[in-house]
């Protein structure tokens, strides 16, 4: 590709390293003002490998300055995937109490050679700077097991009735299993327990996370929520993540019983049943950030996914971040279930030279709406409420080419309730064999209604029922490929109001 045609799909809202290739994001934290975003980086390439952590910081989730690789790899050890937290205390002796360190907890991957060769255990580096220099800590490793695959450690603090300590959950992948060890200072691990398999067991569990939110924002009824990434075994295939709802007592995760699933008499397990994050192919290794103001949940995962995640067709980067999601436990159908809202720009109605971007209890029978196009370099919003009623098909056509002969298309079908978000017409699908798809997620309409939030912004990712069904896909529609509409077939559908709305 030449920089000009690659440039056409670097997205707007998300981000992407300038030219290089990055995976999960890491050490997800909030300190004096700025999120920091480190991230799985190779320093020298546009494919995986060399693992370090890159960086970037933002103040308000969308606009990110990339800066230098913080923690890079070196003769001993790959930097994989881990957690920073804000060591208040000074518990570990890194920084002092009126200007605390930040502490990264991460998995060094030993290399072929190296002391610990054939294993990976937990390592530590901090900063004294606000997170932009790190030095890796000379006691290195802290926390081993003796094994292969022993990854992702996600710290944070806990308060128990016996005092406060840091509590560390991290995977043995191969063993479907989340791991805790609970700790003082940051470098001596004791251990307290392990979760799983349950589930999707059938691939390796990476990236977990675990953390208390209030249900419906009730103090006196919190709940717990270990997300599980999965590889693969997620719903749509591939890389995805699960949850748990439960209790954690300071020493044990378990989970509610509703939800797990138990497996079918063949042993295998509906996947569907699980709780998933997101129900599309590109959204993975989703963790939260720590030391947030007001408690805040905040998660941003991988547009990713590495059933062909080496193959996307962009250069010179290659990858990038799904918008961050602000995450909250609500009452869903009887039971405590995550509900996710993007963080999103304001947004401006679109340029007043563009008709119709409102639209207001419009009926549609049998017909097609036209809906303003995209904007070359910017994203489009869609906030959309719609009555299906007895139709056979409402359908949004996204990024469609000016000759009609692509298009992203997102349908909602009232026969199944299925949402489905298809892009196996989306353009640039034929870079691997795995990746045009459609995929479906169960859609229960409050009183009718159907509620969508669109992002469009080379992905499409989609927030139905006010976050409580997400769904999203990587998209590289064809150059020029701008235009909107809405299809209803087989019946009337009431449009109650669309905004349409352009983002940059
Ligand atoms: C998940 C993962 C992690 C690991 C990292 C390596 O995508 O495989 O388990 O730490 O990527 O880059």
């Amino acid at each position: 590709l030449g920089e000009d045609a690659a440039s056409t799909m670097r997205p707007i809202l998300h981000y992407t390293a300038r030219n290089t290739w990055l995976n999960d994001p890491n050490g997800l934290v909030w300190h004096d003002g700025l999120y920091h975003l480190f991230y799985q980086n190779n320093p020298f390439d546009n494919v995986w490998g060399n693992m370090s952590w890159g960086h970037a910081t933002s103040t308000d989730l969308l606009h990110w300055t990339e800066h230098p690789v913080a923690i890079a790899c070196d003769e001993e050890e790959d930097v994989f995937s881990g957690s920073i937290v804000v060591d208040h205390g000074n518990t570990s002796g890194f920084g002092t109490e009126e200007d605390p360190a930040l502490v990264a907890i991460y998995t060094s991957a030993f290399k072929e050679g190296s002391t610990h060769q054939g294993t990976q255990a937990q390592s530590l580096a901090f900063s004294t700077d606000g997170g932009m220099t790190w030095s890796k800590y000379a006691g290195n490793p802290v926390l081993g097991r003796g094994s292969a695959h022993f990854r992702d450690p996600k710290v944070f603090r806990y308060e128990g009735s016996a005092g406060a300590c840091w509590v560390m959950v991290a995977v043995e992948a191969q063993h479907q299993q989340v791991v805790m060890y609970r700790s003082a200072n940051l470098k001596d691990w004791e251990y307290l327990s392990t979760f799983g398999p349950a589930n999707s067991s059938e691939g390796e569990w990476e990236c977990p996370d675990l953390f208390p939110l209030p249900v419906d924002g009730n103090p006196e009824n919190v709940k717990w929520v270990l997300v599980v990434n999965v590889n693969p075994g997620a719903v749509a295939g591939g890389s995805g993540g699960q949850y748990f709802v439960g209790h954690f007592d300071g020493v044990q995760f378990t989970a509610d019983p509703d939800s797990l699933v138990s497996p079918d008499a063949d042993g295998s397990t509906d996947l569907r049943q699980c709780l998933w994050l997101d129900w599309g192919r590109d959204y993975y290794a989703a963790v939260s950030f720590s030391n947030t103001p007001d408690n805040r949940r905040i998660m941003i995962g991988w547009m990713n996914n590495w059933d062909y995640a080496n193959s996307l067709p962009t250069a010179p980067w290659r990858s990038g971040m799904s918008l961050a999601r602000e995450v909250e436990l609500a009452t869903v159908e009887g039971l405590p279930r995550l509900v996710q809202r993007p963080v999103l720009p304001l947004v401006l109605p679109l340029d007043s030279g563009v008709p119709k971007s409102t639209f207001q209890d419009v009926e549609l029978h049998d017909s097609v709406l036209e809906l303003p196009d995209a904007m070359p370099g910017s994203a489009l919003l869609i906030e959309a409420e719609i009555l299906p009623g007895s139709v056979r098909s409402i359908a949004f056509r996204l990024l469609c080419a000016p000759d009609g002969s692509a298009a992203t298309v997102l349908s909602f079908d009232p026969v199944t309730s299925q949402l489905t978000l298809d892009r196996r017409t989306s353009g640039n699908t034929a870079f691997h064999e795995k990746f045009a798809s459609a995929e479906s997620a169960p859609v229960k309409l409050d009183g009718g209604v159907l509620r969508l939030r669109i992002i469009v912004d080379q992905s499409v990712e989609v927030f139905a029922q006010d976050g409580r069904v997400v769904l999203s896909d990587l998209v590289f529609p064809l150059p020029g490929s701008l235009g909107t509409d809405l299809r209803v077939e087989g019946g009337t559908a009431t449009i109650l109001k669309l905004v349409v709305s352009s983002l940059s």
